[in-house]
């Protein structure tokens, strides 16, 4: 309550001069959020952040901050705070109650107000720059830039950032707000670098379709691989994980203008079931080699060919029309992995030879450690083992 206070007369000191004018019940006071009739599938609190492991929720909202501020002390304030937030946010709640001053603006942006929780989940990473900014020393040596890998062309406003948000939820509104207000707490040490909001539309626990029509998110670690593939062990971000986010257009008319037998070839995989060469069932096991074997360059052949797991959770999203008059829309690619190495054994073995590069193309990329888990003591806090 007391860091709340702090950032409501730092940032808003001058409005706090007039306060004095309107109190009590008015016309003017806002109510809060109307309660949530059932309580949200992921609490806040826990031994892993919600996000990771989490079934995917329909919309995403991801955002990456870049720090103003190199005090660790102010920074630690910031996640003290957004703790605190977030567990609102979580139970469907406003940041913080409303007051009844109506010459201040209200401490809530509001436009979640009459919705529920949407099972949202929030997530939270930082990347190695955000160690270098506050001279932390710390930094696990996995945490780096990742490294530069055939094809990309990275464009400079979607790559890098030091901390990462990822805002789940299976409402789009209740993503954007809950992103949204987490920033404006801390705006005067922090700016946004890029976002992006991305859907995952599906029916029941089908496997979503991907914007090239296949699904997409058939193989991933199944829940007794976690600790093995996805939780970080020991160090400052035990129980977390590494998250790495690429930002992928898709080259929808090129993709439209290719054959169906194409397609699947491309991926390795038959579109209409997303069941490998020769079989009918997805989930069926894809062969790298005899009569059913998956072309040699296709998708699917090449990563699993790797050798390496990793938790895929990715969103698409379409963002109007682009420069040469095309829509702009594509993949919001978010992979989750005990250590970067996994992603970048199979982005290597991808490379040059997916015959998916012909109609993507990289151009964002990020990675994060995310921390673990917050716990219900009330001192914990949104990456305390950091700065203790
Ligand atoms: C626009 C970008 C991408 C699209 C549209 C895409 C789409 C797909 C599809 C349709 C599948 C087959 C179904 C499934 O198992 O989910 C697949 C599999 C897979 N993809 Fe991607 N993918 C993209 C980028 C990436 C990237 C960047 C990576 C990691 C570097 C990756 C790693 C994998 C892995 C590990 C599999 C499972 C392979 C297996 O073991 O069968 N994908 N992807």
């Amino acid at each position: 309550m007391n860091q709340r206070r702090s950032f409501f007369k730092n940032t808003l000191g001058l409005a706090l001069g007039a306060s004095a004018v309107l109190s009590g019940a008015s016309a003017n006071d806002l109510t809060s959020r109307i309660k949530s009739k059932t309580a949200n599938k992921y609490e806040f609190y826990g031994t892993h952040q919600q996000g990771i492991a989490t079934p995917a929720q329909k919309f995403i909202y991801f955002l990456v901050l870049d720090l103003h501020e190199t005090e660790p002390k102010k920074i630690s304030e910031i996640f003290k705070l957004w703790t605190a937030q977030s567990t609102n946010l979580s139970e469907g709640k406003n940041i913080e109650k409303y007051s009844s001053n109506a010459l201040l603006p209200p401490v809530d942006t509001g436009e979640a107000d009459s919705l529920e929780h949407a099972n949202l989940t929030l997530t939270f990473g930082v990347s190695a720059s955000f160690f270098d900014k506050l001279g932390l020393k710390n930094k696990p040596s996995e945490l780096a830039d990742l490294p530069h890998f055939p094809r990309d062309q990275l464009k400079e406003q979607f790559v890098g950032g030091d901390i990462c948000i990822q805002a789940c939820a299976d409402d789009p509104q209740v993503a954007f707000h809950a992103a949204r207000n987490l920033l404006r707490t801390a705006r005067t040490s922090l700016s946004p670098k890029w976002s992006q909001m991305g859907f995952n539309s599906f029916m029941g626990s089908d496997t979503p379709r991907n914007l090239f029509a296949f699904k997409d998110g058939t193989i991933n670690p199944k829940k007794t691989e976690l600790d093995k593939e996805v939780w970080i062990k020991g160090g400052v971000f035990d129980k977390g994980s590494y998250l790495i986010a690429r930002k992928v257009v898709m080259h929808l008319e090129t993709w439209d203008r290719t054959h169906l037998k194409g397609q699947n070839e491309t991926f390795g995989r038959q579109r209409a079931s997303g069941a490998p060469f020769g079989k009918t069932d997805e989930f069926s096991e894809i062969e790298l080699s005899g009569d059913n074997a998956a072309p040699e360059t296709s998708h699917a052949f090449l990563a699993k060919s790797a050798g390496a797991k990793i938790l895929r959770r990715s969103y698409s999203y379409a963002s109007g029309v682009n420069e040469r008059g095309a829509l702009d829309a594509g993949l919001l690619f978010i992979s989750f992995q005990r250590d970067p190495a996994q992603f970048i054994a199979i982005q290597s073995a991808l490379g040059l030879k997916d015959r998916m590069n012909e109609y993507i193309t990289n151009i964002g990329s990020g990675m994060f450690a995310c921390f673990g888990g917050v716990s219900r003591d009330k001192n914990d806090y949104i990456g305390k083992r950091l700065f203790s």
